[in-house]
């Protein structure tokens, strides 16, 4: 993202009477080199709290347990997501969340309202896909490709990155192999007290069978639960409304 800006020129900073100073525009520069280095795609940008819909939550259908309604779970876990915010400005080893729920409930968007409402405020952050960080870490193994990365690079930064966005910790094939690449990143996080937002679509009492029990504990040690339940996929709903 290039900053136009007419003070300046791009230049960064402003000759006034002779003296140099740095143009207000070097706060967005900063600020979109972080975006940048989240790793965040574009499109997922635009995800903010203002644009957090609830009208996709229906308002009849119960959550069998706990008998309220999606719109109600949905109510307070962006209320939850709005705090973690809150909390991490104030303090940046505050605890993390899991936000669970069906295929196209939301769950990424409010991850990433949670990443454009820090970024916005200059903080530094990483968004990785989880099936997308197994993959690059595998193709780092393929000694036929030029390497510009290696495993251990990849996995340090998701390990040592002060906010970490793990998308789609969900319900894929899990080999031995992957479940240590994503333990040795939950263990060593809640070791140092870095935060850590996950999304999923495994149910809490079936995580244990797809990561194993020393992740999941650590997972249930360093992140407070949130459901999302929507009774039809929001991207159909978008469809059919005609979004
Ligand atoms: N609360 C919401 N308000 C507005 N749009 C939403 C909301 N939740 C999801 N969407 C839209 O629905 C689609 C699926 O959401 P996503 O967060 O990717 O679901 P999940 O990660 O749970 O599979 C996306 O296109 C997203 O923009
Ligand atoms: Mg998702
Ligand atoms: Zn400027």
């Amino acid at each position: 993202m290039i900053v136009h800006c007419d003070k300046c020129a791009g230049r960064g900073i402003i000759v006034q009477d002779g003296v140099a100073e740095p143009c207000p525009c070097i706060k967005q520069r900063v600020i979109n080199a972080k975006i940048k280095a989240s790793q965040i795609p574009p499109k997922f940008s635009q995800y903010t709290f203002d644009r957090f819909n609830l009208g996709y939550y229906s308002r009849t259908m119960l959550d069998p347990e706990k008998r309220i309604s999606h719109r109600e779970i949905a109510a307070s876990t962006l209320a939850a997501a709005k705090n973690f915010v809150h909390s991490y400005l104030k303090n940046n080893h505050t605890g993390g969340l899991l936000l669970t729920g069906p295929v196209g409930s939301g769950k990424t968007f409010l991850a990433c309202c949670i990443a454009n409402a820090l970024l916005a405020q200059n903080k530094t952050l990483l968004f990785v896909v989880v099936p997308d960080l197994l993959d690059q870490i595998r193709a780092t193994y393929d000694a036929a490709r030029q390497k510009t990365v290696t495993e251990s690079e990849l996995l340090d930064t998701a390990r040592e990155v002060p906010l970490l966005i793990l998308d789609d910790l969900g319900a894929h094939n899990y080999t031995d192999w992957t479940r240590n690449k994503i333990f040795t990143i939950i263990n060593y996080r809640l070791n140092y007290l870095l935060p850590t937002i996950i999304t999923s679509n495994i149910n809490l009492e079936d995580l244990e069978e797809y990561l194993g029990e020393r992740t999941t504990s650590r997972i249930f040690e360093m992140c407070r639960p949130y459901r999302l339940l929507v009774d039809v996929d929001i991207r159909m709903q978008m469809a059919k409304s005609g979004f």
